[in-house]
């Protein structure tokens, strides 16, 4: 690692107003509250209502508190990288709109397509800008609605997804506090296991294409299960073991909250007692890119400078990996 080291400075945040209950779902598809909770630890989810409201509506809101929080003028921000697989278009990409639209007139930004695991991957791209030299304010910004892409008739999946946004900032932490290491995967075994086949350049959108649900999430649950239990266990055990961490050592697991079930398995291959897991996936079950800034939106206020944290995440490729910061503030 070179000498500079990238800090999170703050963390912004934005949910939807609107609350899908359980209760709600069960009057949608064939399901019941028991089962969900049970399965999954869902209890509820937020949906982004309204027309012509896409995920870049929800990132400039994370963005404004973002800047907000961490004394950024907006002309100082030097990119946004923002994880998502619900952009509003194809492109322009929604990194550039939310830039723009925060008045970050001297950025640029891309969007980073890793699912999931799309937050870890932007925070470690985000990160080797600042430890370039060349950068020192980034913005990185998981966010998805997923609401947009949910087949509401599937139960399988339904129940699962909510809509979120959230995100922090980097720049360089002069106590040597921040992002230390990242170990980052993807397999396309996962092609036909998870996926939204409809849009792209083998399927472009035709009514046929629309006709087939191509242009809905669809996922093997089962099967992806197994894999993003024994691949986000792993990636997790695998950096802790990379840099002499035992479970003592670490204040708090932020894994992806795609169900409490996986979650508990990371955290007891990596030695991790319940009360060093973040989890807030009860409340807005999985927002995707959103879910690990979320958790640490939801637990800044028990984080303490220099606290080790683990990151760790599974999802659509398939793409997982982990990370290992010390927290900075
Ligand atoms: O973040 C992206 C990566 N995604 C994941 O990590 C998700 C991984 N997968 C999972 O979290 C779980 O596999 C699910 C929550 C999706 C499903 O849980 P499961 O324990 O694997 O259940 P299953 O798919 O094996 O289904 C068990 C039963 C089936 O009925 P039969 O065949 O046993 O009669 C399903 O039809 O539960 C049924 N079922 C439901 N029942 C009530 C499936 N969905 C529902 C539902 N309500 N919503």
């Amino acid at each position: 690692m070179g000498s500079i080291v990238p800090g999170i400075t703050a963390v912004g945040a934005y949910l939807p107003d609107y609350i899908l209950t359980n209760q709600e779902l069960e009057k949608m598809v064939d399901t019941d509250d028991e089962w969900i909770t049970t399965r999954t630890g869902i209890k509820e989810r937020r949906i982004l209502k309204g027309e012509k409201q896409g995920t870049s509506v929800m990132a400039v809101k994370a963005l404004e508190q973002l800047l907000e929080k961490s004394g950024t003028d907006p002309k100082d921000l030097d990119a946004v990288i923002l994880a998502t697989i619900t952009p509003d278009y194809f492109f322009p990409t929604t990194a550039n709109l939310v830039a723009t639209e925060v008045g970050a007139v001297n950025a640029f930004g891309f969007d980073m397509l890793a699912a999931c695991s799309g937050f870890i991957f932007a925070l470690e791209t985000g990160a080797n800008y600042i430890r370039s030299g060349n950068y020192k304010k980034i913005a990185v910004i998981g966010a998805d609605k997923m609401s947009s892409i949910v087949n509401y008739k599937d139960r399988n999946s339904c129940i699962l997804f909510g809509d979120g946004a959230a995100g922090v900032m980097l720049e360089p932490n002069d106590e040597g506090l921040g992002i230390y290491d990242a170990i980052m995967r993807s397999d396309s075994v996962g092609k036909e296991l998870i996926y939204l086949k409809g849009g792209g350049s083998v399927n472009p959108p035709t009514h046929e294409t629309i006709d087939a649900g191509l242009h809905q999430f669809f996922q093997d649950g089962k099967s992806v299960f197994r894999y993003a239990v024994t691949s986000m266990a792993g990636v997790a055990a695998e950096i802790m073991k990379k840099n002499n961490l035992k479970g003592e050592d670490i204040a708090y697991l932020v894994p992806h909250q795609a169900n409490k079930r996986i979650i508990d398995a990371t955290a007891k291959r990596m030695g991790v007692g319940p009360e060093k897991v973040m989890l807030n996936i009860q409340y807005y079950g999985n927002t995707t890119a959103a879910t690990i800034p979320l958790c640490l939106y939801d637990y800044e206020d028990k984080l303490k400078k220099g606290d080790n944290l683990v990151l760790a995440a599974f999802g659509g490729g398939f793409t997982w990996g982990s990370m290992y910061l010390k927290w900075a503030y």
